[in-house]
């Protein structure tokens, strides 16, 4: 079968399109004839050799690697003690790796099964990315409806299925945030009530006027650097701060006691953690297909690009040049 490995870490260049052995599914696992595809942006983090770096405190990813996190497709094997009915059904899987191939390997606690019927490339499009948001609102911040909700990177895939989740599990108001007008115009597009910019120091104040001066109950928070700090100035009382990325960089050093006067919280979430309760992850894919379905979470796919050009997949998304998510195809 076709696969995209790299066997060093570095730029977009050492993914290569070759020919591997299919992989074998052990117990409790599934074989998957992959349709779609959807990339992350973790996916660019371990081709980088991020995760590896001693500083990161995360993961880890051994060469060769084949990366990518999510797909849709069919089941055409299945490990020992494993579900047989599973077989021939079409499914949505989250894994940690083995994704960029013609054939993956999932663990069936980390599948769905979807009608026939169903969209495989905006399903493919939302495992990763609408699982971390789901969780994130729903289990660290415990949404409660009416709850205003500031969602930051919101023209990214993470941050377009927040602006989405949150309406649809009950928030009330919800700002999210992007670089360019552009942009903005696409988070208030997929269902935000307001979007802002987070470049310069006057932003947590639009966030304060359009909560009526309460602030954010719940912060979703990507960006890092300057941004995390100023969040603090738009979290209202009781609020819960949520970290899920830092695509800016860390930041500065935070004194935890600072959180008693406001009784907010600080939490953070990553994803695969969640691996070891898949019956989170398996809420979190039973809520985005029941969404996609009944139409409250449109996927935004940005573009659909072949598996051999996983490479220009990777380009278009470190250079922010797609709005949504790609999905790459196997079959192409
Ligand atoms: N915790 C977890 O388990 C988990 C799971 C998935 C993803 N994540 C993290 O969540 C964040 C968003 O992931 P995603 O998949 O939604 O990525 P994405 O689609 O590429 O979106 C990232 C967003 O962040 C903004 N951004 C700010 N600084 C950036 C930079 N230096 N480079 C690229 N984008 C930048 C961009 O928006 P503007 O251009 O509008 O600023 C973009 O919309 C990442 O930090 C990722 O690592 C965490």
């Amino acid at each position: 079968m076709k696969a995209v490995q790299y066997r060093t870490f570095g730029g977009p260049e050492v993914l290569e399109y070759i020919d591997v052995p299919a992989p074998v599914p052990g117990p409790h696992e599934v074989l998957i004839e992959t349709t779609a595809i959807g990339v992350n942006f973790p996916d660019i983090r371990e081709r980088l050799g991020v995760y590896n770096r001693s500083e990161t405190h995360v993961g880890g990813v051994s060469l060769p690697q084949i990366g990518g996190l999510q797909v849709v497709g069919r089941v055409v094997g299945v490990g020992p003690d494993t579900d047989p009915t599973l077989l021939g059904r079409k499914v949505m899987a989250l894994m940690s790796k083995g994704a960029y191939a013609q054939q993956a390997v999932a663990r069936a606690d980390m599948v769905i099964t979807l009608d026939d019927g169903a969209d495989d490339v905006a399903m493919a499009r939302l495992p990763c990315q609408g699982v971390t948001a789901f969780l994130a609102l729903q289990v660290s911040a415990v949404l409660q409806p009416g709850d205003s909700v500031l969602v930051h990177g919101a023209a990214g895939g993470v941050g377009s299925l927040a602006v989405q989740i949150a309406k649809a599990l009950g928030a009330g108001i919800v700002i999210g945030t992007a670089s360019n007008e552009e942009r903005r115009g696409f988070v208030r597009n997929v269902g935000a009530d307001f979007a802002i910019a987070y470049d310069g120091p006057d932003w947590p104040g639009r966030v304060l006027e359009f909560t009526g001066g309460r602030g954010a109950d719940i912060i979703l928070e990507s960006i890092g650097g300057d941004v995390f700090e100023q969040n603090f100035e738009c979290l209202a009382l009781f609020g819960r701060h949520i970290i899920i990325g830092s695509t800016r960089g860390p930041g500065e050093p935070f004194a935890p006691r600072r959180l008693m006067a406001k009784a907010q919280s600080l939490a953070g979430i990553y994803l695969p953690t969640f691996f070891q309760r898949p019956d989170l992850i398996q809420r979190g894919l039973h809520f985005l297909a029941n969404g996609v379905a009944d139409g409250t979470i449109r996927a935004n796919v940005g573009a659909v690009i072949p598996l051999s050009q996983a490479e220009n997949a990777h380009r278009l998304l470190e250079n922010r040049q797609v709005q949504g998510v790609v999905v790459l195809d196997p079959r192409a």
